[in-house]
């Protein structure tokens, strides 16, 4: 198994470019199934998650060829409508093949993810509101069996704003007779990016990006080639990686807006922060300490809640972070103590008491995001930090190792 070892303290300095949002490419993925014609899709980032929504595609029938940048995937004969949970179990977001499967088959059957590292994550969203639409949902031998009984156009006002249960209802209706109306639904970029999507292929989705998305039922799609927003959570990482170590590091590829939450917080607590349409500019900032609480878009993403309390810890003072969306998503704080970050935990909020050194020590991945707090945290340390359990990294951060190297980090990958 990989691990990273990191020598740090490192001051990192350059240009970093971010790759293609795997969020939103594994659901783009998946509305794939919808069409009956090839589509071309434009730097898929080199990812666990993707290699294993492509493996999924694959078993359904969808042909995949891949060209310099440019990947061809041709759905024109699926064979079969089932993810089994042998790849389910690796990745929740298989989920996402049950609206498009439904649509275009009339029938799905999808391995129960069941709960994961940061907590129960139920999909009683996306089922009870499927049935609504007419989707007859029988649960069997842990698989989620979908038929459709002619899908109608129906109001769907969602009792959380669930990112996938929003996508998956989404994709769901684009072969719905009539308006299918989503309400509550979640606001994420990487929601209207699907949207944008599923338009290019001719299909009928308006208002993705608010609160109300309205899906008019279309007759087929046409072939069509698409290019992913960039990632905001890769970004947003690097970011805090340039205030950790009082750095100066352009982040290019991303439209800022889409961390617009997390940049206005950070200015207020202090960091020196340029952005263009297409970039976020870190110079060396001094800070103050932080209150915050994640939220569904746009408040502050769960997604950089590891990577800010990493930062929380080396800034003076007494910062507090609450944990709003995932009732387990802490697994980096007996982490962070261990290279000598100061944080106690009373239920879903972390208080931290900031520290003048972080030190280097053996440390363990858990989750996606924990993981990248340990990586900013490490190049903070002095020391040689080794970090385990890599590949829960490589689910969500193409080249890592060497982004970080190419910006100064002392980093190493290694297989012992
Ligand atoms: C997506 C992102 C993930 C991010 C999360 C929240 C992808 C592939 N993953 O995950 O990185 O952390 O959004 O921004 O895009 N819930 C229910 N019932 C449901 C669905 C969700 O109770 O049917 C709960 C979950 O347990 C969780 C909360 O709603 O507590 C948010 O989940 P959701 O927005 O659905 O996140 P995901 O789509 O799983």
């Amino acid at each position: 198994m990989d691990k990273l070892i990191i020598e740090g303290p490192s001051k990192l300095s350059g240009t970093v470019k971010i790759s293609r949002a795997k969020n939103a490419y594994l659901p783009i993925l998946a509305a794939v199934l919808l069409n009956d014609k090839p589509v071309h899709l434009k730097n898929l980032p080199e990812l666990r998650d993707i290699r294993t929504m492509l493996t999924l595609l694959q078993n359904l029938g969808v042909r995949i060829d891949q060209r310099d940048n440019v990947t061809t995937l041709d759905p024109s004969n699926l064979s079969n409508h089932m993810a089994t949970y042998e790849l389910v179990k690796t990745m929740r977001a298989s989920i996402f093949v049950l609206g498009p499967l439904l649509a275009r088959l009339g029938k799905a059957r999808v391995s129960l993810p069941g709960g994961c590292a940061i907590g129960t994550r139920p999909i009683d969203i996306h089922l009870e509101n499927l049935k609504k639409m007419g989707a007859e949902i029988i649960i069997e031998a842990g698989y989620v069996e979908a038929t459709k009984r002619n899908l109608q156009a129906v109001h769907l006002p969602l009792k959380f704003p669930s990112v996938g249960a929003t996508e998956n209802l989404m994709m769901a209706a684009v072969f719905t007779p009539g308006t299918t109306v989503i309400e509550n639904a979640a606001r994420e970029p990487e929601i209207e990016d699907l949207a944008n999507f599923i338009n290019a292929m001719g299909g009928k989705v308006e208002g993705a990006g608010t609160s109300k998305i309205q899906i008019t039922g279309v007759n087929e799609l046409r072939e069509v080639e698409y290019e992913a927003i960039g990632d905001r959570i890769e970004a947003a990482t690097y970011v805090m990686a340039a205030l950790m170590t009082k750095s100066e590091v352009k982040v290019v590829g991303i439209n800022p807006i889409h961390l617009e939450f997390v940049i206005d917080t950070l200015r207020s607590m202090g960091a020196n922060i340029d952005t263009d349409e297409n970039s976020i500019h870190v110079k060396p900032s001094e800070l103050k300490p932080a209150k915050i609480e994640t939220q569904p878009y746009p408040g502050f993403p769960t997604d950089v809640q590891a990577q800010m309390m990493a930062l929380c810890c080396v800034i003076p003072g007494n910062s507090m972070i609450t944990e709003a969306i995932f009732e387990n998503r802490f697994m980096h704080v007996p982490e962070l103590t261990r290279l000598g970050a100061k944080i106690e935990l009373k239920g879903n909020t972390a208080f931290i008491e900031g520290v003048e050194e972080l030190s280097a020590a053996p440390v363990m991945c858990t989750d996606l995001r924990a993981s990248a707090a340990l990586v900013v945290a490490a190049i903070t340390a002095k020391g040689r930090s080794e970090i385990s359990r890599v590949y829960h990294i490589d689910r969500g951060y193409e080249r890592l190792d060497q982004k970080l190297a190419g910006l100064g980090v002392r980093v190493q990958r290694t297989n012992e």
